[in-house]
């Protein structure tokens, strides 16, 4: 049995730069690896042709509709392979919010068949099967601090992020990324975005603090328009002494850059403490408990850690 981690990421910029042809649109996005992860075990199994998965949050009857599935499904078809594998999933990372859960297991989903099957595809062919996933997915495969460009498929790796501890926020609601692109789409004029300038502070051997002023999500606005509660939500943390706070990719996840893992601690109590305290007026009852926890982004660069093989 290969069992591997698979990381989330968080976006430290994200720059809608046009809209392509083929309904996309052009990005440019630092990204950062995050310790977050979920677990995935492979093995080979008898049945030929046949994949295999289970795990929470795995509904079977829509089961080839996973990104894991859909992974899986193309590495075996890419090498002309009729192996039977059984993949099992331990999921950590929230779904569908920003932090690439989905797109993280369909990337260690490559790596994993590409050790369990021992078939040596080079991290470019790999890459070519992500992109056909998902955006995000050539991230994934290699992970680290990033600057993604294209559709995310151009991978520019950067020095180091300094140390830092981070506040996930994951709201109790999702949003559709298509919506989120469609209304940014009638929303121009935003704040330009100096990714080039933030890529020099960290060559610079910066303190946290100085990447700060160069940190912007360009799909904050539209989501916050469709969600305002995310506003709030962003606005208490900030209240609570985060240092940072920005959305996570097309949300709805909020993240607090904080210097160290105390002061992590102290906001998200003075967090928790503000939505008790909060009129239910502001928030619907239900926003009034947002999934809350405390991460560190990951210092190494590859998106997976092997756990056994
Ligand atoms: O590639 P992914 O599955 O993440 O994209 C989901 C949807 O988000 C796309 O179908 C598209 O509508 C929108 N999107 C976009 N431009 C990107 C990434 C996603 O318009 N760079």
């Amino acid at each position: 049995m290969l069992t591997l981690l698979a990381h989330a990421k968080i976006n430290l910029t994200l720059d809608v730069l046009a809209k392509r042809p083929d309904g996309y649109h052009e990005v440019e996005m630092v990204m950062q690896s995050i310790s977050l992860s979920d677990k995935l075990s492979f093995i080979r199994t008898n049945n030929n042709d046949s994949i295999e998965l289970s795990g929470d949050l795995i509904p079977q009857e829509t089961v080839q509709n996973n990104l894991i599935y859909r992974a899986a499904s193309a590495f075996l078809k890419y090498n002309g392979l009729t192996d039977g594998v059984k993949i099992t999933v331990k999921k950590n990372i929230p779904i569908a919010t920003g932090l690439a859960g989905g797109s993280t297991d369909a990337a260690a989903t490559l790596h994993g068949l590409n050790i369990l099957l021992k078939q040596n595809n080079s991290i470019l062919e790999l890459e070519q099967l992500a992109l056909k996933l998902g955006s995000d997915v050539p991230f994934c495969l290699t992970g680290g601090l990033q600057l993604a460009q294209g559709r995310g498929e151009k991978l520019t790796p950067i020095s180091p992020i300094p140390n830092c501890s981070l506040l996930i926020v994951k709201p109790p609601f999702s949003l559709s990324t298509p919506k989120i692109y469609q209304l940014y789409d009638s929303m121009p004029n935003q704040k330009k975005i100096k990714t080039q300038e933030l890529i020099a502070q960290f060559s610079n051997d910066c303190k946290i603090e100085t990447i700060f002023p160069y940190l912007l999500n360009k799909l904050e606005k539209p989501a916050f328009t469709i969600k305002p509660s995310l506003q709030i939500y962003k606005e208490m943390l900030l209240q609570a002494g985060a240092a940072h706070v920005m959305m996570s990719g097309s949300g709805p996840t909020l993240f607090a850059i904080n210097k160290s893992l105390e002061d992590s601690i102290t906001v998200k109590e003075k967090f928790l403490c503000a939505l008790k305290a909060t009129y239910k007026k502001t928030l619907h009852p239900q926003e009034l408990s947002p999934e809350v926890f405390v991460t560190t982004v990951k210092p190494t660069s590859h998106g997976y850690d092997l756990i056994n093989s």
